[in-house]
C-alpha cells in the first residue's frame, strides 16, 4: 500500500492564487460582459515585455546549441561562472556588499528555493513567519511535516506568527523573550509593499546572532527600493553574513516570470548545528542538495539573466521598474483618495489597502470581481493578519491601471 504525504492533507484546500483563479474563471463563465471587461491585478504577474538585452542574449545563445563547436549539456549545477561573478559584482560587490561568486547558487526560481530550504534543515526548528506574507513559506513548511494541523483560522500550529499591522508598518519586530530558531523575512515585503530599514533589519540581525537565529531573508522584490537610505539586502547589514541566507529572483526586475531565473546566497561561514551539537556550513549541505535534486538553469536562460547586468541592461531593467512604480503611484492614489488607508507601492510593487468599512478580504475580491470587473488579492489569503485588507499588484499596462483607478473612483461606498 502506497501512503500518502498526510501532511498536504492539513492545507487549505487551495493555495491562494488557484482559489483566485477559480473564482475568475466561474464569474467569467457566468458573465460574458464581466469577463470582456476583466482586468487582472491579483498575481503579481509581470506584463510588458522583456528587455532587449535579455532577447538578444536568448537568441544568441540559442545559436550556440545549434553548433558542434559551441554546443552544451548540463552545465553546472549552482550555475555558469559567467553569472554567478556577474550577480556577486553587479548586486553586491559594486554596492560595497561582501557576496562572492562562489556563494550564489542559480536556480529556476525562488519560490522552488524558499521551499527547497528546507530540505537542508531538521525538522524541529521552532520557525516564525511574518502574518500576512507570501503564503509558500507557510505552506512549505505543512508540506514538508514543520507543522501540527492548520486551524480554521489559517494559522498552522507550531509555527510562530510575526503579526505585521497598521500600527507597526507591517514591519513586525524580533519577538521579545522568545527564542527563534529559524525566521522568514521579506523585504520589499509582499503583500504590504513595507519594507524593513536598516535600523529594523539591524534589530533582527542583532537578535539573530544573539539566539543563533537562521534568517530567510527573500528579497525577491529589491530592484523597487526606490528610497537611496533603505538596504536592498540583509548582507548590507553588519553581522548579516554569520546569522542569513538571502533569495533573489530575476522575475520582478528582468521580467523573467516565464523565463525562470533565480539565485540564492549562502555565505561560506554561515553554519547551523548538528544533532551531536557540532558547526556544519549550509553553503556545502545547499550545494550537495543543489547537485542531487536539480541539474541547474538552462544556459540560454543563464545567459538571459547575465545580460541584464550589462549598461544597457540596466538601463532597460531600470525602465520596466520606473513602468511598474509609476502604476503603483497611480493605484495608491486612487486608494487613498477612494478614502482607504494604504500601505506600500513606494518601495514595492504592491499597494496595500484596508477594505472599506472593514468588510472581510474574500468579501471584498468577490464584490471587486462583481461590480468593478477587477482582480485583487484578498489580504485573507496571506495570513489571519491580512483580513481587512487587500493587495493590488502594479504589474500591469498603464492603460489597464488608469482604468482601474477608474473604477476605483466610480465604487459605490
Ligand atoms: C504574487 O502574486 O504574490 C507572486 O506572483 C508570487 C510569486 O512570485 O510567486
Amino acid at each position: 500500500m502506497a501512503r500518502l504525504n498526510d501532511n498536504y492533507l492539513k492545507l487549505k484546500a487551495g493555495y491562494l492564487f488557484p482559489e483566485i483563479s477559480r473564482r475568475v474563471n466561474a464569474f467569467c463563465e457566468a458573465s460574458p460582459e464581466g469577463k470582456a471587461r476583466l482586468i487582472r491585478c491579483g498575481i503579481g504577474d509581470v506584463t510588458e515585455p522583456l528587455p532587449p538585452v535579455a532577447i538578444a542574449a536568448l537568441r544568441g545563445a540559442a545559436e550556440e546549441l545549434g553548433s558542434r563547436a559551441t554546443f552544451r549539456g548540463y552545465g553546472p549545477e549552482q550555475g555558469y561562472p559567467f553569472l554567478r561573478e556577474a550577480i556577486a559584482h553587479g548586486d553586491y560587490q559594486a554596492r560595497g556588499v561582501e557576496v562572492h561568486a562562489s556563494e550564489i547558487f542559480v536556480s529556476d526560481g525562488s519560490k522552488c528555493d524558499c521551499g527547497n530550504i528546507l530540505d537542508i534543515l531538521g525538522p524541529d526548528n521552532r520557525t516564525a513567519i511574518p502574518d500576512p506574507v507570501y503564503p509558500v513559506y507557510a505552506d512549505t513548511n505543512v508540506m514538508a511535516g514543520r507543522t501540527g494541523a492548520m486551524t480554521d483560522s489559517g494559522a498552522c500550529e507550531g509555527l510562530f506568527y510575526l503579526e505585521g499591522n497598521a500600527a507597526n508598518g507591517f514591519v513586525p519586530p524580533p519577538p521579545a523573550g522568545e527564542k527563534l530558531d529559524v525566521a522568514y523575512l521579506c523585504f520589499p515585503n509582499n503583500p504590504t509593499g513595507a519594507v524593513a530599514t536598516r535600523a529594523q533589519l539591524q534589530a533582527w540581525v542583532d537578535y539573530a546572532l544573539a539566539n543563533d537565529t537562521l534568517l530567510l531573508f527573500d528579497a525577491a522584490y529589491e530592484a523597487y527600493v526606490q528610497d537611496p537610505a533603505l538596504p536592498r539586502s540583509i548582507y548590507e547589514i553588519p553581522g548579516a553574513r554569520g546569522c542569513a541566507i538571502e533569495f533573489r529572483s530575476f522575475s520582478k526586475n528582468g521580467g523573467f516570470t516565464g523565463v525562470r531565473c533565480a539565485f540564492t546566497v549562502v555565505p561560506a561561514g554561515l553554519t547551523a548545528a548538528a544533532a551531536d551539537g557540532s558547526r556544519v556550513p549550509l553553503h556545502g549541505l545547499w550545494g550537495r542538495r543543489m547537485s542531487t535534486k536539480f541539474n541547474g538553469v538552462s544556459y540560454v536562460v543563464q545567459r538571459a539573466a547575465e545580460a541584464l547586468y550589462t549598461e544597457a541592461g540596466r538601463a532597460q531593467t531600470a525602465a520596466l521598474v520606473r513602468h511598474y512604480m509609476d502604476n503603483a503611484a497611480i493605484l495608491r492614489q486612487a486608494l487613498g483618495q477612494a478614502g482607504l488607508t494604504v500601505f506600500g507601492g513606494e518601495n514595492a510593487p504592491y499597494v496595500w489597502a484596508s477594505t472599506p468599512g472593514g468588510v472581510p478580504s474574500w468579501d471584498f475580491f468577490d464584490r471587486m470581481l462583481r461590480e468593478a470587473n477587477v482582480v485583487i488579492t484578498p489580504g485573507a489569503g496571506f495570513g489571519r493578519a491580512g483580513e481587512g485588507w487587500f493587495r493590488v499588484s502594479a504589474f500591469n499596462s498603464r492603460e489597464n491601471v488608469l482604468e482601474v483607478a477608474k473604477r476605483i473612483a466610480e465604487l459605490r461606498p
